[in-house]
């Protein structure tokens, strides 16, 4: 069954979101991955669809249930990722980029599995960089007054200087705002509670929000979507 649409404030617009962490895989089996869980870009997807959007969720290796309500579109790799962006950013309103995407992928995936009698005591691995697709998203905005949202998930200890650091990201992006938040070993992965700041492209505070992944979700909306 649909789920309840709360109110109508996005009615008529599509909005995506991309959450999770892109795996860049070695061999068959293995991967190159990181600790996002999609928590928090799942309850941008779900706060969008409470009000009513058209809502498209870019799905990088989910540990958290996909929402009742929004179309799924499975991107696991950085590679998959920029391709599903693209395409459903061609006619999106608002698109904001959650997921972590890996910067580098290996250079080489191996068809079968790697052993270690092949490999020897030490394996070295190389990596290439991986396309920007929030940068790529910034640069086309195929559609007349789309939004391009992204995350920096920086480990920053310092307020200001995560301000900082958030401000030249947003002006090499070129994205409309930027959610940034304070991740570490112990704080901003999975279903916690979380703290953000959003600057606009010209690196004001324009919102701030702390609490459950839910209530934050709908905070930064209220800055990036208003009605
Ligand atoms: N992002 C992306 N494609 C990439 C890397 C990042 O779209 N290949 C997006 C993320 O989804 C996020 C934003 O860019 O919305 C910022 O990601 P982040 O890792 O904080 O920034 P980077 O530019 O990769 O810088 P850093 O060297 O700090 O990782
Ligand atoms: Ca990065």
């Amino acid at each position: 069954s649909e789920p309840p649409v709360v109110d109508d404030r996005l009615a008529g617009r599509k909005v995506v979101v991309s959450a999770g962490g892109t795996r860049e895989p070695l061999d068959p089996v293995r991967f190159l991955g990181n600790a996002s869980t999609g928590s928090q870009g799942v309850a941008l997807a779900e706060a969008a669809r409470d009000r009513g959007a058209d809502v498209v969720l870019l799905a990088a290796n989910l540990e958290v249930p996909v929402p009742v309500g929004v179309r799924v579109v499975a991107a696991p790799t950085a590679e998959a990722m920029l391709a599903a962006a693209v395409a459903e950013a061609a006619d999106a309103d608002l698109v904001i980029m959650a997921a972590a995407v890996a910067d580098y992928r290996p250079a080489e995936v191996a068809q079968a599995k790697l052993k270690k009698d092949d490999l020897g005591d030490v394996l070295t691995v190389e990596l290439v960089r991986n396309p920007d697709v929030l940068a790529r998203l910034a640069a086309d905005r195929p559609r007349h007054g789309q939004v391009v949202v992204g995350f920096a998930a920086e480990t920053e200890p310092d307020p200001d200087r995560r301000l900082a650091l958030g401000r030249q990201k947003i002006a090499r992006k070129g994205a409309d705002y930027l959610v940034l938040n304070e991740v570490g070993f112990d704080r901003g992965f999975g279903p916690g509670e979380t703290a953000v700041t959003v600057i606009d492209r010209d690196g004001r505070v324009v919102g701030e929000a702390s609490g459950g992944k839910p209530s934050v979700a709908a905070a930064i909306l209220d800055v990036v979507a208003p009605a």
